[in-house]
């Protein structure tokens, strides 16, 4: 269904009205920031974003990424508070979560919680799809499609039998297709894991991922025509929200990351929970000062999450003394680095075979000696082989430190008993 068609259409219905009679004015002030950013730069999304009416698509019952003192995420009602509610519903740079724990938590009062699904974000919305770069006609793939709000506005550019949705959760699933049917579009919306893809509606010429991921799926490759697009969220285990923009030739997959969309991970990607160490431990000085390397920004913590992909951090002040724990994803090493007289003998305390500041610190400086690339020189390539970073120019490998297996030299090693990493 075209645009016109559409409109009209919500109109016949009534449902347009409704929304702009109660809704008009934040939905304006939402269209106005969003043109005054610029991400109506493609004028079809604008026409998309005009012809889909958003307040379909979002639940009577949302929460506000909104806090209260408690700290719970308050629950708004469209029928007790429609103007919070119309307001959270047009906010142009919040989500509102329609989810989370995976449905355990149900919309019955102000929470605190696990987001598992959500109404994206306006503006990220609208930069995807302008990079995204979507043609009337092309097949396109959406993961993670939820409410199918974002489902609709890609069939609105591509045409409703060019377009499927993939959504895991069964419940939302359903409650998409419901959505995307009391809207008048026809587009698919499909339960199953996206990490697959849809091999049924392959090949794609353009694949969207509204939900984040570490590794590029491989059916995502392979269900792509040559010359398609693959946009996705990306996470390290290290740091969150790059947006990944590949071009798939001769089954390789291949780009740079594009800028930022902080998304919930897909499932399936999730990071591991948990940490078992072995109970001894070797202790050394730390070779720079830690706040150097760690938390310093976006940028810098992204680039150096490319190199070490797999290794979690967390900080936290324990006695007024700041300490960051680092991890891996089998959760058998663990690294604790001191700030405070970092240059000292017990500084760092390394559980397991991988000495992490090492390798945290050897990205850094394989960073820095590049000059400090900002994310968007990074990219990935993703064939046969695996998936490859790389920096400026594919398709080298990006250095990756690896494990390290030996203790520095002339360190210090020691045994304990009793209390290990948290
Ligand atoms: C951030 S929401 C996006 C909703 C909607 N597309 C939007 O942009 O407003 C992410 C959705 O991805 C879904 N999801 C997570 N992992 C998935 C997977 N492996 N396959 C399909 N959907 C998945 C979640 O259930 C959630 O509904």
């Amino acid at each position: 269904m075209d645009a016109a068609a559409h409109s009209a259409k919500s109109r016949r219905s009534g449902r347009w009205q409704l929304s702009r009679g109660t809704g008009m004015d934040r939905r304006a002030v939402c269209l106005g920031e969003l043109e005054t950013m610029g991400v109506f730069r493609a004028p079809w999304v604008r026409d998309a974003i005009d012809a889909v009416d958003r307040t379909m698509f979002a639940p009577r019952r949302l929460w506000s990424l909104e806090t209260d003192d408690q700290g719970l995420h308050r629950l708004l009602d469209r029928k007790e508070s429609p103007a919070a509610w119309l307001e959270a519903v047009w906010n142009a740079h919040q989500s509102v979560i329609v989810q989370m724990d995976d449905g355990r938590t149900r919309p019955d009062g102000a929470a605190r919680g696990d987001f598992t699904s959500s109404l994206s974000a306006l503006d990220i919305v609208c930069e995807k799809l302008v990079q995204l770069d979507v043609r009337p006609g092309q097949r396109v793939l959406e993961i993670g499609a939820a409410s199918g709000y974002h489902t609709a506005l890609l069939a609105h550019r591509a045409g409703d039998s060019r377009v499927t949705g993939v959504e895991v959760d069964p419940e939302l699933a359903a409650w998409g297709q419901e959505n995307l049917k009391r809207a008048g579009c026809a587009a698919r919306l499909e339960c199953g894991d996206g990490l697959e893809g849809w091999a049924a509606e392959a090949p794609y010429d353009r694949i969207v991922s509204t939900a984040s991921v570490r590794k590029v799926p491989a059916a995502w490759r392979r269900q792509s025509a040559d010359g398609a697009v693959v946009l996705t969220p990306f996470n390290t285990l290290y740091c969150r929200g790059g947006l990944l923009r590949l071009t798939v030739k001769d089954r390789v997959a291949t780009g740079r990351f594009s800028g930022t969309a902080d998304y919930m991970w897909a499932r399936g990607q999730r990071p591991p929970d948990g940490i078992r160490p072995p109970g001894t431990y070797r202790c050394r000085p730390s070779a720079i000062d830690p706040g150097q390397v760690l938390d310093r920004g976006w940028a810098q913590d992204f680039a150096l999450g490319l190199h070490v992909p797999d290794v979690h951090v967390t900080h936290r002040v324990q006695d007024g003394a700041r300490q960051t724990q680092l991890w891996d994803a089998a959760g058998t090493s663990v690294t604790v680095i001191r700030h405070h007289h970092w240059w000292h003998k017990d500084a760092v305390t390394v559980w397991g075979k991988r000495d992490l500041w090492h390798e945290l610190t050897t990205a850094y400086t394989a960073w820095r000696t590049a000059g400090q690339p900002h994310p968007t020189r990074y990219g990935l390539t993703i064939d046969d082989h695996g998936q490859h970073l790389w920096l400026d120019t594919p398709p080298g490998q990006l250095h990756n430190p690896g494990p390290s297996l030996e203790q520095p030299s002339g360190r210090q090693e020691h045994r304990k008993e009793e209390s290990g990493p948290r």
